[in-house]
């Protein structure tokens, strides 16, 4: 094992403070950066603080947000085939989660291979220490002697390390359609990144959100209870508190938009009048309508899901669906 990797017993809480205070100088200059573009744009990474991370699990559990239903769903009814392309020959094998949030489905899968008995460590990849704090204090609880090794930080940059773990052949999980929150242009060089980072024969799941009725994905990012308006709010929040911000959030109003023609679903947030904010000695200013774009969700077609695994070097093994064919697991081996 890695010394320089957490282990299951440590608090990825306690990050060195030369880390803290340049997580917050990027989170600083990232802000700025997308504050400054017209239109204005937040980076969709930064909503997972601890009350980012508690706001999307309300999200995941509410009425409108069908993606966890039915990805929990091919995550208990589709176990024994995924199990058993995983399993395969039976070799000790890395399975790695890039944002694994509070691994509400992967849960299942990593359940189903211990009572098969695999050998296998779990490294969940999250830019959120609150989440894999979580992780940390309950999944040893529910698979008792399962090693857990948590990587606190950005993907690729943690997949590298995790990639030093051990010689182990990798399965990677990538679900809850995390690959939306990019453009299209995004998701296929993040295929290619990740491809650079695997060896051939090594496994992928990948969760997308497939294109369906318009009005049933637009609710889903619009919910009746407004969590997902309290959920970009939050990111204002967060800037006002780590960043010394002065946001009035009733200044605010969350919108969703959804353009069949695209499967881009865009959440963003209006100024309602004109206003100057503060952030730290940065002074920028808004005109009454004018919106935040903080974040896309894309939605695939089953051809653009293939697409992607064709053209970024992996080949598509098996497409996993729910019952109601909303969404689908792909799985592809490295070529
Ligand atoms: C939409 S949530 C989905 C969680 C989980 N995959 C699921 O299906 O429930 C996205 C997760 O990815 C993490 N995340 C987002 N961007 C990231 C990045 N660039 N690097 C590492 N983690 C990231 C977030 O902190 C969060 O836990």
């Amino acid at each position: 094992m890695n010394n320089s990797i957490c282990s299951s017993q440590s608090n990825v809480k306690n990050l060195p403070k030369e880390t803290v205070a340049k997580n917050s100088q990027q989170f600083y200059e990232d802000v700025l950066e997308g504050l400054s573009q017209y239109p204005k744009k937040l980076p969709s990474k930064y909503f997972y603080n601890a009350a980012g991370d508690r706001l999307f699990q309300q999200i995941m559990h509410s009425a409108d947000y069908y993606l966890t239903r039915c990805e929990l769903d091919i995550f208990t009814t589709r176990l024994p085939e995924m199990t058993k392309l995983l399993i395969k020959e039976g070799t000790p094998f890395d399975l790695i989660e890039l944002g694994p949030g509070d691994c509400y489905k992967s849960i299942h899968l990593m359940k189903a291979l211990t009572k098969q008995q695999a050998t296998f460590n779990y490294l969940p990849i999250d830019i959120s220490g609150a989440v894999l704090d979580l992780i940390n204090t309950t999944l040893p609880a529910l698979l008792p002697g399962m090693p857990i090794i948590p990587l606190h930080g950005e993907y690729f940059r943690m997949l590298s390390k995790a990639n030093k773990h051990s010689a182990n052949r990798k399965v990677v999980l990538c679900l809850g359609s995390n690959i939306g929150n990019m453009s299209m242009m995004e998701s296929h060089a993040f295929c290619q990144d990740l491809r650079r980072h695997l060896d051939p024969g090594d496994l992928v799941i990948m969760g997308f959100d497939l294109v369906k009725n318009p009005n049933m994905i637009r609710m889903a990012y619009n919910d009746r209870d407004g969590i997902t308006s309290q959920f970009n709010l939050n990111l204002l929040k967060r800037i006002n508190h780590e960043l010394g911000g002065n946001f009035n959030l009733d200044d605010f109003e969350h919108y969703c938009s959804y353009e069949p023609e695209t499967g881009a679903c865009k959440s963003f947030l209006v100024c309602l009048e004109d206003r100057t904010v503060r952030i730290r000695d940065t002074t920028i200013s808004f005109k009454k309508n004018e919106y935040i774009w903080m974040e896309i969700s894309q939605k695939f077609t089953q051809e653009q899901v293939d697409d992607l695994a064709l053209k970024n070097g992996f080949k598509p093994v098996s497409n996993l669906m729910d019952s109601k064919q909303w969404f689908v697991d792909a799985c592809w081996v490295v070529l």
